[in-house]
C-alpha cells in the first residue's frame, strides 16, 4: 500500500518520560514541516525510554525498524513465511514508501519468529524505487512464487513483478530471484492511472485451468479490481472487464480475494477446485484506514465477482476490523486446513516517538477467518497457537453485575493478558431503540455512548490498563439496542482516556452486529492485551477491534495496571464465566 497520509503528522504535543519513572510534561514548541505546523518534542533523548515498555511481547514485529503491510504470507514445507514492507534504515516512515523492501521472518507456529535478511530489495529497473506489497501463490503443490508491485520512479509509476526462491531445498527460502521478464504486467489499460495500480492478490485457478490474479487500481476515477489470466504465472493477459469495480471510492489497494464455505470453520485452497456452495469474499483497503469486504459469488461464466448485496455508500460495508488494522492479507494454511488473516497496525503516537522507540508498526495476531452459517458475515478468532503462551489462569463464575458495579480482575499480569468473558442478559425489555443513522459513523456513536453514559442494556464490558485513580484507562464495552426486526449490539473500544499524554490520537472505535436474544442470550468478549496493543473480539468474532494505546502507567516503573468488569446499564447482567491468563513473551519481537 502507499502511504500518502501520515496519520501521525497532525498529532500535536508529546510528553517525555525519564528513566527514573517520573513523568515530566516537557514543553513543546511548534515547528513546521513545510506542509503545516505541528509540535515536536524538545528532548528526543528522554523519549527514547518510551521504547522498552510500549514494545509488544507477543504480537509480530521484527527486532527493530519501521514495518507496514504484511505481504506474501504462506505456509510451505512445514514453515510459515511472513514478509512485510520494511525500512532497513530506521524506524521512520519512508517518504511515500520510496525504496521500501520486503522484510522476511519464518515460524513453525505463527507465534515464535526467526528474523531473516530482507527477501526482495529494489535493485532492478522494474522495482528500482521500491518493492511494494504483493502475494505468494504455491503452484502445483510445490513451487512458491511471489508477485509484487515495483515502483519505477518518483512519479510513482507502478508495474507488477515476479520473484522465485533461489533454492527450494533451503527450508527458510532465504534468497529470492527476480524473473528475467519483469515487469510481467505493465499499466497499459485505457483509463488506468499508472500511479494507482498495485498489490496483486494470490492466484486462483479458473475452470479453464488458467491462473488468475486481481490488481487494485484507479480506473477512470473509480476503484477497480483488474483481472489478469496466465497459463504459467509469467505471461499475463488482461481480461477486458474488471473482476469487480465500484464508484464508492477512487482507488482500492491491498486486495484479497478468497473462497469460504458457509458454516464451515475450515479454509479453502484457491489453487484447487472450489466446492459447490462456496461463497467468495473480496476484501479491499481504502482511504488509508479501512479494510472492508463484500461477500458474493464468483460467476465463472462471466469471470466476475457478484456481491450478494451492493451498498453504494462504502461507510455501510462490513469491515474486517473496526480499529487500527489496515492492508490485511489472508492465506490458506494447508497444515491445519484453515484460512488465516492478519494486518498492519500502525503506531498512533508521534513520528518522533517512532524514531525514539527504534521500531514502528506491528501485525495483528494471526486470526482464523471463516463464514458464518447464514453466509452473511465473516468471523475471526486468534489462532489457537497463541493459547500456548497462556499462564496463571484465573477463573470466576456466576458474577452478578448490577448497574454501577465494578469487579476487579486480579491475579494476572494485566499488561500482558488474554481475557475471555461472557455477559448473559437477564431480560431484553430495557433495550433502547436503535437508530440506523448510527451505522454511518460508529465512532461518533461510541463517543456519545461512552462507558459512563447509562443505558438500558449496557454499557457493560471491561476496563483495562487502568491507573490506581482511574485517570487513565481503556474501555471495551457493549450496548444492546432494539431495532425493528431484531437486536443490534454495539461494541466500542474507547481510547479517549487511554493515556495522560496530551495530544495523542485516541479515538473511540466501534462496530455493530446483529443479536438473536432468544437463541444466544450471551455476548462474549475476548481481549488480548499486549502493552501498547489491545485486540478485541466481540460476539464470537463478529466485530473485531484492534487498537494501540500508550498509557503513562506503562512507562512508570510501577508496571501494574488494574482490570475490571463493569456494568453501567439499568439491566443487571450475569457473567457466567470469566477466564483470564497472563501471557508469556513470544519469540516474536527478539
Ligand atoms: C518525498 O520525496 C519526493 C520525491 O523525491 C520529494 O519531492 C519530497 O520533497 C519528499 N518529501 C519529504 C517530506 O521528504
Ligand atoms: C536505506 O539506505 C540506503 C543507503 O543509503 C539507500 O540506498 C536506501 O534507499 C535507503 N532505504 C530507504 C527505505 O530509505
Ligand atoms: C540448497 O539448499 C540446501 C539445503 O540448505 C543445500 O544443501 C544446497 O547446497 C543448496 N543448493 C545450492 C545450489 O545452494
Ligand atoms: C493519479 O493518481 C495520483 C495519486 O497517486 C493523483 O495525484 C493523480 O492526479 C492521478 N492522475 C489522474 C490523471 O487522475
Ligand atoms: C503469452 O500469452 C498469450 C495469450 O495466451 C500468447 O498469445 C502469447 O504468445 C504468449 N507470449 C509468450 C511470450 O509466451
Ligand atoms: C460509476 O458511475 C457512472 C455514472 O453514474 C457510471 O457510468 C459508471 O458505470 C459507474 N461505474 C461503476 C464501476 O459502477
Ligand atoms: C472513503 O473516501 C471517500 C472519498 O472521500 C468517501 O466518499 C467514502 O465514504 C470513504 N469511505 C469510508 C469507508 O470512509
Ligand atoms: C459508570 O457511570 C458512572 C456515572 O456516569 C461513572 O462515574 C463511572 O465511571 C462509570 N463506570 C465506568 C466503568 O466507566
Amino acid at each position: 500500500m502507499l502511504m500518502t497520509v501520515h496519520l501521525q503528522g497532525w498529532l500535536a504535543g508529546l510528553a517525555c518520560m525519564f528513566s527514573t519513572g517520573i513523568v515530566f510534561q516537557i514543553l513543546v514548541r511548534p515547528c513546521s514541516n513545510g506542509e503545516g505546523v505541528f509540535f515536536c518534542p524538545q528532548s528526543p533523548k528522554a523519549c527514547s525510554i518510551v521504547g522498552k515498555r510500549y514494545r509488544t511481547d507477543y504480537h509480530f514485529q521484527p527486532p527493530k525498524n519501521w514495518i507496514n503491510d504484511p505481504c506474501g504470507s504462506m505456509y510451505y514445507n512445514g514453515v510459515y513465511h511472513e514478509f512485510y514492507q520494511y525500512n532497513p534504515n530506521g524506524s521512520y516512515n519512508p517518504n511515500i514508501s520510496y525504496n521500501i523492501v520486503w522484510g522476511h521472518s519464518v515460524s513453525m507456529d505463527l507465534i515464535n519468529w526467526i528474523n531473516l535478511e530482507p527477501a526482495i530489495e529494489p535493485d532492478t529497473p522494474s522495482d528500482i524505487s521500491g518493492c511494494w506489497t504483493g502475494s505468494a501463490t504455491i503452484l502445483s503443490g510445490d513451487q512458491p512464487i511471489i508477485i509484487y508491485t515495483g515502483l519505477l520512479d518518483i512519479q510513482k509509476h507502478q508495474v507488477q513483478n515476479i520473484a522465485l526462491p533461489k533454492n527450494r531445498s533451503d527450508p527458510y527460502l532465504r534468497e529470492w530471484t527476480k524473473a528475467h521478464n519483469n515487469p510481467v504486467i505493465q499499466p497499459v489499460v485505457p483509463g488506468l492511472n499508472s500511479s494507482q495500480f498495485r498489490d496483486p492478490t494470490t492466484g486462483w485457478i479458473g475452470p479453464d485451468g488458467l491462473w488468475r490474479i486481481a490488481v487494485g487500481a484507479e480506473l477512470n476515477g473509480y476503484s477497480a479490481a483488474l483481472l489478469y489470466k496466465s497459463e504459467d504465472f509469467l505471461n499475463w493477459t488482461r481480461v477486458e472487464h474488471p473482476l469487480y469495480s465500484s464508484n464508492s471510492s477512487n482507488m482500492w489497494e491491498c486486495l484479497d480475494f478468497f473462497a469460504v464455505l458457509p458454516g464451515s470453520g475450515g479454509g479453502l485452497d484457491l489453487s484447487s477446485a472450489i466446492p459447490n456452495g462456496a461463497k467468495h469474499v473480496l476484501k479491499v483497503s481504502m482511504n488509508c484506514t479501512d479494510d472492508m469486504y463484500m461477500i458474493g459469488v464468483y460467476d465463472l461464466k462471466r469471470d466476475a465477482f457478484v456481491p450478494d448485496t451492493v451498498l453504494d455508500d462504502s461507510r455501510l460495508w462490513p469491515r474486517i476490523d473496526y480499529g487500527n488494522f489496515y492492508a490485511s492479507k489472508s492465506f490458506f494454511d494447508s497444515k491445519h486446513g484453515r484460512r488465516i488473516i492478519w494486518a498492519w497496525s500502525s503506531e498512533t503516537d508521534s513520528s518522533s516517538d517512532d524514531v525514539a522507540k527504534g521500531w514502528a508498526g506491528i501485525h495483528s495476531i494471526p486470526r482464523t477467518i471463516w463464514l458464518d452459517s447464514h453466509g452473511k458475515q465473516l468471523l475471526q478468532w486468534p489462532v489457537e497457537e497463541i493459547e500456548s503462551l497462556r499462564t496463571n489462569e484465573i477463573n470466576h463464575q456466576a458474577l452478578e453485575l448490577k448497574k454501577g458495579d465494578l469487579f476487579e480482575i486480579k491475579g494476572i499480569e494485566t499488561l500482558q493478558a488474554d481475557v475471555e468473558i461472557d455477559f448473559e442478559l437477564t431480560s431484553i425489555n430495557d433495550a433502547d431503540p436503535f437508530d440506523p443513522s448510527w451505522l454511518f459513523d460508529t465512532e461518533k456513536h461510541c463517543r456519545e455512548a461512552g462507558a459512563s453514559v447509562h443505558g438500558g442494556i449496557g454499557p457493560f464490558g471491561l476496563v483495562i490498563l487502568a491507573s490506581d485513580n482511574m485517570e487513565e484507562h481503556t474501555d471495551v464495552h457493549f450496548r444492546v439496542y432494539k431495532s425493528q426486526q431484531n437486536y443490534m449490539v454495539l461494541m466500542c473500544s474507547d481510547l479517549r482516556r487511554s493515556s495522560l499524554r496530551p495530544g495523542l490520537y485516541t479515538p473511540a472505535y466501534g462496530g455493530f452486529f446483529e443479536f438473536d436474544f432468544e437463541k444466544e442470550r450471551k455476548i462474549s468478549l475476548r481481549t488480548l492485551i499486549d502493552r501498547s496493543a489491545v485486540e478485541s473480539f466481540g460476539g464470537g468474532g463478529r466485530v473485531c477491534i484492534m487498537a494501540r494505546v500508550y498509557p503513562v502507567a506503562l512507562v512508570d516503573d510501577i508496571g501494574c495496571a488494574h482490570m475490571y468488569a463493569f456494568n453501567n446499564g439499568s439491566a443487571t447482567v450475569i457473567v457466567p464465566q470469566l477466564r483470564a491468563w497472563s501471557m508469556r513473551r513470544a519469540q516474536a519481537s527478539v
